[in-house]
Order: C-alpha cells, then structure tokens, then sequence
C-alpha cells in the first residue's frame, strides 16, 4: 500500500487505533535477490510508511513488527556446534545452549538481501521507539507456522513438508547433511505472544521469537514425524549444496521475552504442530 492510501486510511481511523501489527512483507530470499529494489520497497519503505502514519496520526497505538532472526545473517553459523546423529547441536556449556539471545550482532555478516530489507525495517522500528517514545517491539521470528500456512519449496519449513508427505509431492533438502535445525513456533503462541505485549507494553523493545527448546527439530527428525503422522514415506532427495547463508543451527531464547511477560508460556511443541496441520489439510491437500 502506498504512502497516500495508507495515510488515508490512517486519517480515517487514527484516534481510534490501538494496535497494528505489520507483518506485510516480500518473504522470500531469492526473489529479493532478484528483484532487490522492489524487495527493499515493501520491506523497508513500507515500514517506514506504517510507522510514520502511526507516528502522525496514532502515536500513543502499540506497534508490532514480525522481524525475523535473519537480522543476524548467518553469524549464528560460526557457533561451535557439534555434529549427533540426525541434528547439529551447539556445545552444551555455551552461553547460547539454550537458545540464541538478542544479544547476538547484527553486524557484519551475510544477511541475503531479503535480511538487509528486514534489518532497515527493524531498526527504523526500534529507532520510533526510542527517538519518539512510541511503543513498538521487533519480534524476530524463528519459523513461524500453523495449519493455514500456505508453504513453498523455499518458505514455509513444516507446512511443505507436510503438505509433500501428504501428497507425494518430491522434497529436496539442502545441505547440512539434513541436520540443520530450526526452532518452530505455532501461530497461536505467536499471538498470544503479541497479546502480551499489547496489554503491557514497553518501548523500543526487540525479542527473539520462536519454539525455543520447548519446540526444535531437524530436517530429518521432522521427516521421521511426518512420515509416521501420514503412514507414508516422504518422497525425497538430498542436494549437497546448502541454500546461501542458510542457518545451520537455530534455537532462539526466550528469556528475555519470559522475563518481560512471565505469564505466557509455549503451548505447541513439533508433533503437536505437525499433526494439527496434517489433520487441518487433509481436505485441502486431497487430490494434489
Ligand atoms: N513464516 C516464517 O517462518 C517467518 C519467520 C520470520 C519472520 N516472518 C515474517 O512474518 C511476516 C509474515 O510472513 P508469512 O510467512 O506469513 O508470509 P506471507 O507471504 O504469507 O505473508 C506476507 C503478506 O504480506 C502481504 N504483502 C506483501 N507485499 C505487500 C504490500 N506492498 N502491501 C501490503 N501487503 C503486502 C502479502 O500479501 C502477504 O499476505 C513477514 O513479515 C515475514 O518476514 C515469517
């Protein structure tokens, strides 16, 4: 949406806005990479147009950016991580063993291009906050999913492979050794997430969001579960090439979060997530 309509739209309803929550964006990394000035157009400009029409017309309302943990680029690869039989794991007396915090740099690293665009967005977000006071928080997400997530080959983890378990559909993995691991988190514990914030919130904040230990697994830990949930094998191959910049090892820590918001706690671990998409689609996903 451009600056006029938007700002339209925000004279319309200004005093009567709470809370947004901007999660509009380009997803994916290789069409950024692209098309990097389109990619930069909705993902940084059309944050900087959200928070300025907030700014202008409803600056007391509380503002929700879905950032994502590629604002570290792949600086989370140079963790010392040791190689199990189906996952990569980092060494367990690190000072990240529990998940990786906010505190990671954002700095000097291979982001994509996608991750440059989400960068500017999340430090414009948090530059609001503090430089005008307004209440705005960067949720870096994980993997964020749920049974309407509508997954691509290269977006959208569990809900494609999933969908490709469940359909016959072929599934390539790329490098790692399929080891690779993502925490996961279901979009309902994302929104209560949200809502806790909403209710109490604080200014400039940023978290980093996701399954945390309560919700990880690896490429090949969640083939198994597919594979079992569906009765049916996963038709697929191995690539050795990794997609670039690709995480070898994601957990995000949730204590910072936690701590801000003692009451809320993950309800969805993976085989809840899977069998809840896996139960929502299989209408949808018959016959494809
Ligand atoms: N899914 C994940 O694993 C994940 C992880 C971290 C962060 N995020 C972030 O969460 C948000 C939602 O991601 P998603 O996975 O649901 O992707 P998605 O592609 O399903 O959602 C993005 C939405 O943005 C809309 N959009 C795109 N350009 C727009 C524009 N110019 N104006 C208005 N709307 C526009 C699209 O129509 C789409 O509905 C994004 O900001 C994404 O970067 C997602």
């Amino acid at each position: 949406m451009g600056w006029t309509s938007l700002a339209d739209l925000f004279k319309q309803h200004g005093k009567n806005i709470s809370l947004i929550i901007h999660a509009a964006a380009q997803p994916s990394h290789d069409w950024a990479a692209r098309e990097p000035l389109t990619d930069f157009t909705v993902n940084a400009n059309g944050t900087l147009n959200l928070l300025e029409a907030t700014r202008l017309l409803c600056p007391e309302a509380v503002f929700i950016f879905t950032s994502t943990n590629k604002v570290y680029g792949d600086t989370p690869n140079r963790l010392p991580l040791i190689e199990h039989g189906k996952r990569w794991e980092i060494e367990p007396n690190h000072v990240y063993a529990d998940g990786i915090a906010e505190d990671m740099s954002i700095d000097q690293t291979l982001h994509s291009l996608f991750g440059a665009s989400k960068v500017a967005a999340d430090v414009l977000v948090q530059e609001y906050g503090r430089y005008f006071g307004m209440y705005t928080a960067c949720f870096r997400g994980g993997c964020l999913t749920g049974p309407s997530h509508s997954g691509a080959e290269l977006h959208g983890f569990l809900a494609y492979l999933m969908k490709c378990t469940m359909t016959g559909k072929p599934y390539t993995v790329f490098g790692y050794k399929g080891k690779q691991v993502r925490d996961n988190i279901h979009s309902a514990d994302l929104i209560r997430s949200f809502d806790e914030f909403f209710r109490n919130p604080r200014i400039a904040e940023v978290y980093n969001i996701g399954g945390g230990r309560y919700s990880n697994c690896s490429m090949l830990e969640a083939i198994e579960m597919c594979q079992e949930i569906v009765g049916r094998k996963l038709n697929w191959t191995y690539s050795e090439q990794n997609r670039i910049g690709d995480h070898m090892w994601w957990v995000s820590s949730l204590s910072k979060f936690m701590g801000n918001y003692p009451d809320w706690k993950l309800k969805y671990d993976i085989p809840q997530i899977l069998k809840e998409i896996y139960e929502e689609n299989r209408e949808r996903f018959s016959g494809q």
